[in-house]
């Protein structure tokens, strides 16, 4: 109901009367009342003026569930979404809740995180309202050989959304770093929890710095908001984020690893640079030639010889 009452005070300008609104959502004026109380409780500045009636004058920087479903206009990403104030990583709840048998698409957000957590058991600095944090649910027909693609594939989405919303291009450290003006910009951490042969449910989790300032930030990382020198709305960006990972999940599905590859090989930052890579307790070191179709990364070594990692901490070299 409250997205209701918000959808109805942004269409109209000025101020509308309980009557007129109560009457529109069918609901009483006590219930109205107690609606828009929550509201103002939740941030949103709405002015009650006796004789007029409501008027929004001003919307918070919140990622609320109803605020996300507004106008998000996907099939099955964020039809079903979580939100929180705070939580200690949305990797663990969404992890928790596809056990207990969440839908595909079901969104897991948090304003901030106490132990986010990145790759390779580092931690991801989310501090409050200034980032987008959140992990998705999936239930993919690939198999699980294919997993490391969700990783590819959510990177590729992260950099059209960014580039969509802000005009910004960032590009792809494989395999999962967002990097802007060879800072890091976000991360994406994929887990699962399979079978040898079938995935039961994948979380990826998105982590981005959106309205971060220079100071608080880790080094070597940026924000969107030191790149453009404006803050950015962090509701349109994650709504666009999703948009683009569904576009590109249900492409998987549909038509295969290629179109994602082609997209990932003009994104890479990796492709054609000397790089280190410590993939299962070895070593490689070589050029990067290539992104193959299954998603691993192709490094030619000193000895002619092309390794192929499928997953691995990569370091570019000068
Ligand atoms: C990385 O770059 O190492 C991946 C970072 C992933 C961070 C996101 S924030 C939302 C989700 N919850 C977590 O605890 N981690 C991921």
């Amino acid at each position: 109901m409250r997205e209701k009452i918000l959808e109805f005070l942004k269409k109209k300008q000025g101020y509308i009367s309980g009557e007129e609104i109560a009457e529109h959502l069918k609901i009483s004026r006590q219930a109205l009342w107690k609606h828009i109380h929550e509201l103002k409780e939740g941030g949103y500045d709405i002015v009650a003026v006796p004789h007029l009636g409501y008027s929004l004058q001003a919307a918070p920087d919140r990622l609320y569930g109803f605020e996300i479903a507004s106008g998000l206009d996907t099939e099955i990403f964020g039809k079903k979404i979580f939100y929180y104030e705070s939580l200690s990583s949305t990797m663990e709840q969404a992890m928790q809740l596809g056990l207990e048998g969440a839908h595909c698409g079901s969104l897991v957000v948090a304003e901030c995180q106490t132990k986010g957590r990145g790759r390779l058991g580092r931690s991801w600095f989310s501090p409050k309202y200034k980032g987008i944090y959140f992990s998705l649910i999936i239930r993919p027909e690939i198999p699980p050989q294919q997993a490391p693609l969700l990783t590819l594939l959510s990177a590729v989405s992260v950099s059209e959304a960014i580039k969509n919303i802000t005009g910004l291009s960032p590009a792809i450290k494989w395999p999962n770093d967002i990097i802007l003006n060879h800072k890091k910009l976000g991360g994406i951490l994929t887990e699962l929890n399979a079978e040898t042969d079938k995935i039961n449910f994948a979380v990826i989790g998105i982590g981005l710095n959106v309205n971060n300032e220079e100071k608080s930030l880790v080094t070597g990382s940026t924000s969107l908001k030191c790149e453009k020198k404006e803050s950015i709305e962090r509701l349109g960006l994650l709504q666009e984020i999703l948009r683009r990972l569904e576009v590109n999940y249900l492409g998987l599905e549909r038509r295969g690893a290629q179109p994602i590859i082609k997209k990932l090989r003009h994104l890479s930052l990796t492709i054609g640079r000397q790089v280190k890579v410590y993939s299962h307790h070895r070593h490689i070191a070589g050029l990067a030639v290539d992104i193959d179709t299954d998603g691993s990364l192709l490094v030619r070594t000193e000895q002619g010889l092309v390794e192929r990692v499928v997953a691995g901490d990569v370091t570019h070299c000068r």
